[in-house]
């Protein structure tokens, strides 16, 4: 285990992973040295995700370790928002309210597949940091995988298809209805409050294109900047062919062998880079309750962009 200052250490997040660390014994009053915070977030940007554990862990520290890696910004969607701190999103499952998902056969409350957070906006949040509250007793992991690992798997010829490309994302409520984000055994047996809510409005959202490939700023590696989650296709070619080329490049986005699933203790904090790591969530027991506060940093990458929001710009006479 490396000492990066001599009061907090930084250890793998597991051996062989090509990306993550620990961070142990980080306290709030170590966030008063400038050096610190600028150490923390060129550890973020090299590594995408950090797990913080046995340090100081309160709605305080939350929100202030959370600005050392940008501003914060509340949820698009207010009826996310924690009633008490609206810079705080509420994740939640409870037995009587949450959307419920029969996944493969089994009852997942809460569950979500590989995605982007806001992903269909236009401008991506930066990045994020979870935080339990109430752990349930099975299950209710958060999965995370590096897309800059995925695009050094990609094979070179499905690197130069997808070169220069876009995928089109609209906000989708019922995850079970994810085409490219393997839903297919996926189905939503009910909704939660807040989603029928959202859900009511979609067709008052626009859609957004985000390009399928780009260059992490501060380090020059390349980003397969692509989520399963939302995705409705590739804008340059919608056909059954474009489909498949989408198809295939997820596929190498969801590879559950590079993925760590993080199994949540109190005093935990996951902090991920959304611009370059997918997030899923296992889902929860239905007779079980899980509670997560989750920051939203802000920042925006300035390449998403939506599309349609003044009507039809195709020429239909084709
Ligand atoms: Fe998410």
């Amino acid at each position: 285990m490396a000492s990066v200052a001599s009061r907090y250490e930084v250890a793998p997040l597991r051996d062989g992973l090509p990306f993550g660390a620990t961070v142990s014994g980080l306290t709030l009053d170590m966030l008063k040295d400038e050096s610190t915070r600028k150490a923390l977030y060129d550890l973020w940007i090299d590594k995408g995700v950090l797990y913080f554990r046995d340090g100081d862990s309160s709605d305080d520290m939350h929100m202030e370790l959370s600005a050392c890696f940008g501003p914060l910004e509340e949820h698009l969607f207010p009826s996310v928002r924690s009633e008490t701190n609206p810079a705080l999103t509420k994740i939640k499952f409870f037995p009587e309210d949450g959307s419920l998902y029969d996944v493969r056969g089994e009852p997942r409350g809460s569950w979500l597949p590989w995605h982007s957070d806001l992903v269909y906006s236009a401008s991506i949040n930066r990045g994020g940091i979870l935080r339990p509250d109430q752990i349930p007793p099975r299950f209710g992991k958060t999965g995370y995988l590096c897309q800059i690992a995925a695009y050094e798997r990609l094979p070179q010829s499905l690197r130069d298809r997808i070169e220069g490309k876009h995928v089109v994302y609209e906000i989708t409520i019922d995850h079970g209805d994810h085409t490219f984000a393997d839903t297919d055994e996926v189905t939503c047996l009910r909704m939660a409050a807040s989603g029928e809510a959202i859900q009511k409005n979609k067709f008052t959202y626009p859609r957004v294109v985000h390009p399928m490939v780009y260059t992490q700023e501060k380090t020059g590696r390349k980003v397969l900047n692509v989520s399963p989650g939302f995705a409705l296709g590739i804008y340059e070619d919608g056909s059954w062919a474009g489909d498949a080329l989408l198809h295939e490049v997820c596929k190498y986005c969801m590879d559950p062998e590079l993925a760590y699933f993080h199994d949540w203790q109190m005093g935990d904090m996951v902090l991920w880079d959304n611009w370059r790591v997918l997030h899923c969530a296992e889902g929860t027991h239905p007779e079980d309750t899980r509670v997560m506060y989750r920051t939203t940093i802000s920042g925006d990458y300035a390449m998403g962009r939506p599309i349609g929001i003044d009507g039809p710009t195709a020429d239909y006479d084709i």
